[in-house]
């Protein structure tokens, strides 16, 4: 096992700007550069893995920590960093592949994978266990089942519906249901929860909402028990599971799915969902393959277009753009209705990551309607982490608002939370506020205080 005092054998996912923080910190005296707009009332919460012993074994098995800013009044209140407290923390030598204990106790979550904000609540999210709740200062509550509703896992990349305010998403298992369709209230009660029938155990790592279905992807990327007996990240690419579309109305079940035959890839991110008549359109970031030769092997992802015309039967698939690109979000008022933009982060492609001082990192917008793509430049050796977007007080187009992401400087390995302008895209931020490091990591969100507080 390897220590954090011989750095240089350390994998690519604990050196640099991933390695883990060892403290938690609350810093109050914050240094703004611009001007925080006085409209923006909430916390811009990220998740990301930073083991909590220095070390595990993949990139996707660290311990969830919470990176924090509280914005009010024009002020940036406070940024704190938060391990979420889950049993790990306590008892970090408790394995973390373990069929018999951590893989089937639904409270062992990792809770590293994203942050959202949903009914009064704050949720860690990781998508083999519940959900964790954290309070307002980003302290552990503690897991979460719905009232005794929940039985298994919730995926980390639910959808929330800015109509009605349900919170849709799904649980997937190593073992039989391998998949359950979960429908959570607006007033946060799990309200319906459907045992849907694939093809065995997949890795589903996110789905698609729209006005009326939502829409699974059940992908060759499988689950194999002798690599989970093993102790190894227990999923690997098939050439035999053939790659389907699900779709469901929102309040279906089982027996009104149907299911689309797509070309083999994978999809950890799409950007959005949305109908068109008979015609369901997804954007989604596709990479052609994942996890075939090991289990770092992460081809570079591209934006495509699914059309599924449920008409015909047909679906057909466009690439939009061969950049590479991951990440790619909507404005949250957008979320399963008609998007004109999509935001995503450039190349997040290893080499970046290996050596942010030569990387030049971008958050990129696609206008979806003419084709264009305009980028943010965050400058030599930065690196941009997930976008989320904040509409402006009285927007009146679909981009005014603001992006807000955390931004890593490898020239003085400090970092910043940066707010830009996605209307007119300019490099020049809006606001920053100077951090300590804040290591890389997966999804964040910004929760108005309306929200959750
Ligand atoms: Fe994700």
């Amino acid at each position: 096992m390897s220590t954090i005092e011989n750095i240089e054998e350390l994998p690519l996912h604990l050196r640099g700007n991933w390695a883990p923080l060892t403290e938690e910190r609350t810093i109050t005296d914050l240094k703004v550069t611009g001007t925080i707009p006085a409209e923006l009332d909430g916390r811009y919460v990220r998740n990301g893995a930073n083991p909590v012993t220095g070390f595990s074994d993949h990139p996707f098995l660290g311990d969830g920590m919470i990176h924090g800013i509280r914005l009010r009044g024009g002020t940036a209140e406070w940024y704190r960093n938060r391990y979420v407290q889950t049993p790990f923390i306590s008892t970090p030598e408790r394995p973390v592949i373990d069929l018999n204990d951590s893989l089937t106790d639904m409270a062992a979550s990792k809770a590293n994978t994203n942050v959202v904000g949903h009914a009064g609540q704050i949720l860690a999210l990781e998508e083999g266990h519940f959900p964790y709740v954290l309070d307002g200062n980003l302290d552990t509550v503690g897991p979460t089942d719905y009232d005794g509703k929940l039985k298994g896992s919730f995926t980390a990349h639910p959808k929330l519906c800015p109509v009605n305010g349900e919170l849709v998403g799904f649980g997937y298992s190593l073992f039989a249901p391998y998949l359950t369709y979960l429908r959570v209230s607006a007033t946060g009660e799990l309200v319906q929860s459907e045992k849907i029938t694939v093809g065995g155990p997949t890795m589903m790592h996110d789905f698609n909402m729209t006005q009326n279905h939502v829409i699974f992807m059940d992908l060759p990327a499988v689950f194999d028990m002798d690599m989970a007996m093993r102790g190894e990240m227990p999923i690997h690419w098939s050439d035999d599971y053939p790659a389907r579309l699900g779709v469901m109305p929102r309040n279906g079940n089982d027996a009104s799915v149907v299911w689309y035959d797509i070309n083999p890839c994978y999809v950890f991110h799409p950007m959005n969902a949305y109908e068109d008549g008979t015609k369901i359109i997804l954007d989604v970031a596709r990479l052609d393959h994942v996890w075939r030769d090991s289990a770092m092997d992460f081809p570079e992802p591209a934006l495509y277009r699914w059309t599924i015309d449920t008409a015909s039967g047909r679906v057909s698939e466009e690439q939009i753009d061969d950049l590479p690109a991951e990440f790619p979000r909507v404005p949250d008022s957008r979320v399963g209705l008609k998007h004109r933009f999509g935001y995503m982060m450039a190349n997040a492609a290893a080499s970046a990551f290996e050596d942010p001082l030569s990387a030049n990192g971008a958050i990129l917008k696609y206008d979806l309607e003419t084709g264009a793509r305009t980028s943010v430049d965050v400058g030599s050796g930065r690196l941009p982490g997930e976008s989320s977007f904040v509409p402006k007080d009285g927007a009146v187009n679909e981009d005014d608002g603001y992006l807000m992401t955390y931004v890593y400087d490898a020239n003085t390995d400090t970092s910043e939370f940066a707010i830009f302008d996605a209307a007119t895209m300019s490099n020049e931020p809006v606001a920053t506020v100077q951090l300590p490091r804040v290591p890389f990591g997966f999804h964040g969100n910004w929760v108005p205080s309306a929200v959750a507080d």
